[in-house]
């Protein structure tokens, strides 16, 4: 995974697996392995490996693995967690008081010398709405509430969490937004929540609202944020994901003067946490258990 070299998660697989044989995949080898521990692989892995029965993802969005062609019965198991969520607290708390406090402003006076107190703004004008109420949002919402401020949040079925008004499913949509300033996204990328971040959504945040989408690029029309934001119903946007990765040299989210961008890093995968969580993972299934992190096919996340 990004950066880490591959012995090192070898070295730890099989500390953690000592009763498995464990190799790293290379095309055309001879098939016969049981399990699969990837992040972004190639089609070819599971044409040459048919006989699989499960694949960890070595991280919490499936989407991309989704896309390829996969044995009906293989489970698939993703990251649930594995010391992701306390990381997302950090980023989507971070971006919400850099708005809130309007420290950007302050970046701008400290260049140009001007040193001006601006009024303090209130708490309950900055209601924070979290879409996807699962293993990182529900973390999020806990993590924004610390610091007082109104926390609403969305999901497919109706979650119940302390201090979060909750709502669910498309007919509560439109209110979940008309209620919200400061939009967190935190879904994963499925057909139905492809561009559910548009023009017509965001369109119905609160005036000066934000945007932070923590999930994936794609969830999001960027053209419809800038066009939001150039109108000014939006105020900011603070956004870890993109439609394309590596964002394009020529993308006008590099230089908006309302966006911060960062390079995919709102939450990274931790080698110690998930080395474990595979390794539990591996031993439920063995036992003919559901692992933690089991993705639901017939809902893809
Ligand atoms: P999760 O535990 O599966 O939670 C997903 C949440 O989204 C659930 O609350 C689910 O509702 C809700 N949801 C799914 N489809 C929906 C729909 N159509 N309408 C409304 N709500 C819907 O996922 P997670 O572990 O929290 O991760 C969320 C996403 O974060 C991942 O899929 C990944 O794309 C992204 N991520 C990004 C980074 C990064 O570095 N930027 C790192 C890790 C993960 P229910 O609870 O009702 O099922
Ligand atoms: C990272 O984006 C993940 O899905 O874990």
């Amino acid at each position: 995974r990004d950066g880490d070299p591959p012995d090192a998660w070898l070295d730890d697989l099989r500390r953690a697996l000592p009763e498995a044989q464990v190799d790293v995949w290379r095309p055309g080898l001879p098939p016969g392995y049981d399990h699969a521990v990837v992040w972004n692989v190639p089609q070819q892995l599971f044409d040459e490996q048919p006989q699989l029965r499960a694949v960890v993802n070595l991280a919490a969005g499936v989407d991309k693995l989704l896309d390829l062609r996969l044995p009906p019965a293989l489970a698939i198991v993703r990251l649930e967690d594995a010391g992701m969520a306390v990381q997302m607290a950090e980023y989507a708390c971070h971006a919400l008081i850099r708005f809130f406090r309007e420290f950007d402003a302050y970046a701008d006076q400290q260049r140009a010398g001007h040193w001006a107190p601006r009024r303090p703004r209130a708490r309950a004008d900055f209601p924070v709405g979290i879409m996807g109420l699962g293993a990182l949002g529900a973390r999020v919402a806990q993590a924004v509430r610390q610091f007082d401020f109104p926390v609403l949040g969305w999901s497919r079925t109706r979650h119940a969490l302390d201090g979060v008004r909750c709502f669910a499913d498309e007919a509560e949509l439109g209110a979940f937004l008309q209620a919200t300033r400061v939009l967190v996204c935190l879904l994963p990328l499925t057909d139905a929540t492809r561009g559910l971040l548009n023009q017509g959504t965001l369109g119905q945040l609160q005036p000066g609202g934000y945007l932070i989408n923590v999930a994936r690029g794609a969830l999001l029309v960027e053209d419809d944020l800038r066009h939001l934001l150039d109108t000014g119903h939006l105020a900011g946007a603070a956004l870890d994901v993109m439609a394309q990765e590596p964002l394009p040299a020529d993308h006008w989210l590099w230089t908006h003067p309302r966006v911060a961008l960062t390079p995919h890093v709102g939450a990274q995968t931790m080698r110690g946490e998930s080395v474990a969580q595979v390794a539990q993972a591996l031993r439920a299934i063995e036992r003919g258990e559901a692992p933690v992190g089991l993705v639901r096919r017939d809902r893809d996340y």
